[in-house]
């Protein structure tokens, strides 16, 4: 497949939807995607209608729905499974760029750190739902939790966002894990979101100036 696909992963009030906006105005004037690629901005859960509504019944079920962890992990992966095969994989066949506020990742470190589930059967369920699609990079906006809850602090939570402080240190545990683990591109993401936009913008070009000159 000759598109792209790029990942930004953080723990809730990290900025990622800050920093999401500034990459989509900034990476298709960067001299980085070929010109004639799209780029798709995207979102885990709810990259496609049928997603929304998976988002919809995970972040504010109705009633006294709340999905017991393993249905949670269910709804997680089946959102994944949609969106890769409606939107990821026909963008980077075509050559697009795809830029998601999430993947995989974040169930390793939500359900299986934060909820305790099995990492074996999510890495399972992960093949699964992504037909073994991986990122190109993922970038990891790295916050301390206490800086999270008081980004947070004015605004309503969310099911996923209410769990609390035990739960947030476990998510975040996994992120840390995951980013060594996986390779991913850390960056301190306790700053002016300027500063982040700048160290984002370096770590992609100075990314794909490499794999130039891998294919050198
Ligand atoms: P967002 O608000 O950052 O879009 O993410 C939605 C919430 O869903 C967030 O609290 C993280 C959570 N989440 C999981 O628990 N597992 C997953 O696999 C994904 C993609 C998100």
């Amino acid at each position: 497949m000759s598109g792209r696909f790029l990942v930004l992963e953080g723990i809730d009030g990290c900025g990622k939807t800050t920093q999401l906006d500034y990459l989509a105005q900034w990476l298709p004037t960067s001299g980085l995607m070929p010109r004639e690629s799209i780029l798709h901005i995207t979102r885990e859960p709810g990259g496609t209608s049928l997603g929304e509504a998976i988002r919809n019944l995970l972040l504010h079920p109705p009633g006294a729905n709340w999905p017991e962890p393993t249905t949670e992990l269910l709804l997680y992966a089946a959102d994944r499974a949609q969106h890769v095969s409606q939107l990821i994989i026909p963008a980077l066949e075509k050559g697009d760029w795809v830029l998601s506020d999430r993947f995989s990742g974040s169930t390793l470190a939500y359900q299986g750190f934060g909820r305790n589930l099995d990492v074996t059967i999510i890495e399972q369920l992960e093949e699964i739902a992504t037909s073994g699609i991986t990122p190109d990079l993922t970038l990891f906006l790295d916050i301390p939790i206490e800086e999270s809850i008081g980004r947070r602090a004015s605004m309503v939570d969310d099911r996923i966002e209410a769990e609390g402080h035990a739960f947030l240190s476990r998510v975040a545990m996994g992120f840390s894990f995951l980013a060594t683990k996986r390779e991913w591109v850390s960056i301190n993401a306790n700053q002016q979101p300027e500063m982040v936009s700048e160290m984002l913008k370096d770590e992609l070009v100075n990314f794909f100036a490499s794999k130039k000159d891998q294919c050198a």
